[in-house]
């Protein structure tokens, strides 16, 4: 039986085998989803992303993916798209029961002979290239389509920075791109948890001093020391809930990563409380600028 999972499903609400081949692209070192040939899976478990667009391309890629006769359990939180699922099987000519439990809904499915526009959905959450950014990007990626507001503050008060450095949850690179415009910059490495994020900055940064890693900063030893800089709009969210200690996490990581006399510039919803764990961190911390209800940071270790 040839098996995939996107996501982490809770394990009561749906059954996973342990050789099911991970497909999101949030989770590093997963299979591409869009590698899956057509036909080559008996049995797929999609926890469903909550954006649109993103959700349609998802289940149109599985159901490329899935056999004929194949069987698909699709879920997610009510809130978070669970509630349009069976509609937007349905219109893929995939009729699904649906089941309520535990604030998602459950939807499983046959695969038919010929769902209908497959090709479509693909065509719509797939790769482009944005005018007003200038960038390539994708839905499901952070600010897919617009320029989010805290990285516009962080992009108008960095000065032009030198030596060796890190952008910490990359996204598509505008950050990196904005400080590969200083020539003194010698290297800088990208880490990013996102698959997509990494193809389309690779896409957007074309700079042999540029490395793009697909990582998890988290996991210890994946930003590499003794760095002069480090720039980062942290997340502050995992899977949908706001989560302080993963923006915590990259301040930590950063002060690791960085040499004695380093610089960090951080931008941060300012009601985020990031102060204590900067000042835990650096020698000296400041607010550059705060503004739109963002705040930049600036840390020497
Ligand atoms: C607020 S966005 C900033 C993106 C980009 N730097 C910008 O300013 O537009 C945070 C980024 O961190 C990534 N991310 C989230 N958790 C991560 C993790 N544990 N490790 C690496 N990247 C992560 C997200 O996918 C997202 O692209």
């Amino acid at each position: 039986m040839r098996q995939a999972v996107y996501g982490l499903p809770p394990v009561d609400l749906a059954e996973v085998a342990g050789d099911a081949v991970q497909v999101s692209p949030l989770i590093p070192g997963s299979a591409r989803l869009e590698d899956l040939s057509e036909g080559s899976l008996d049995v797929a478990t999609v926890l469903a992303p909550p954006g649109t667009v993103e959700r349609r391309y998802v289940l149109a890629q599985i159901l490329r993916a899935l056999v004929p006769g194949g069987r698909m359990v699709a879920l997610a939180p009510k809130d978070r798209g669970g509630t349009r699922l069976a509609k937007e099987l349905a219109a893929f000519d995939c009729p699904a029961s649906d089941q309520p439990r535990r604030h998602h809904r459950i939807c499983t499915l046959v695969r038919p002979p010929a769902p209908a526009g497959i090709a479509a959905a693909i065509e719509a959450g797939g790769p482009r290239h944005v005018d007003n950014l200038a960038l390539c990007t994708q839905p499901g990626i952070f600010s897919w389509d617009r320029l989010d507001p805290g990285t516009a503050l962080l992009l108008a008060n960095l000065p032009p920075l030198k030596g060796r450095g890190a952008d910490l949850g990359a996204g598509l690179g505008i950050l990196s791109r904005a400080v590969l415009g200083s020539s003194a910059v010698t290297a800088l490495t990208l880490v990013e948890i996102d698959r997509r994020a990494v193809e389309m900055a690779g896409r957007n940064i074309a700079d042999p001093r540029a490395a793009i890693l697909w990582a998890d900063v988290r996991t210890p030893g994946t930003v590499p020391g003794s760095l002069d800089f480090v720039v980062m709009n942290p997340p502050f969210h995992d899977g949908g809930t706001e989560d302080q200690a993963l923006g915590r996490t990259f301040i930590a990581r950063a002060a690791e990563a960085l040499r004695a006399g380093g610089m960090l510039w951080l931008v941060a919803n300012a009601h985020l409380p990031y102060e204590g764990a900067l000042r835990e961190a650096f020698r000296s911390v400041s607010v550059t600028v705060q503004a739109g209800g963002y705040r930049v940071y600036e840390a020497r270790r």
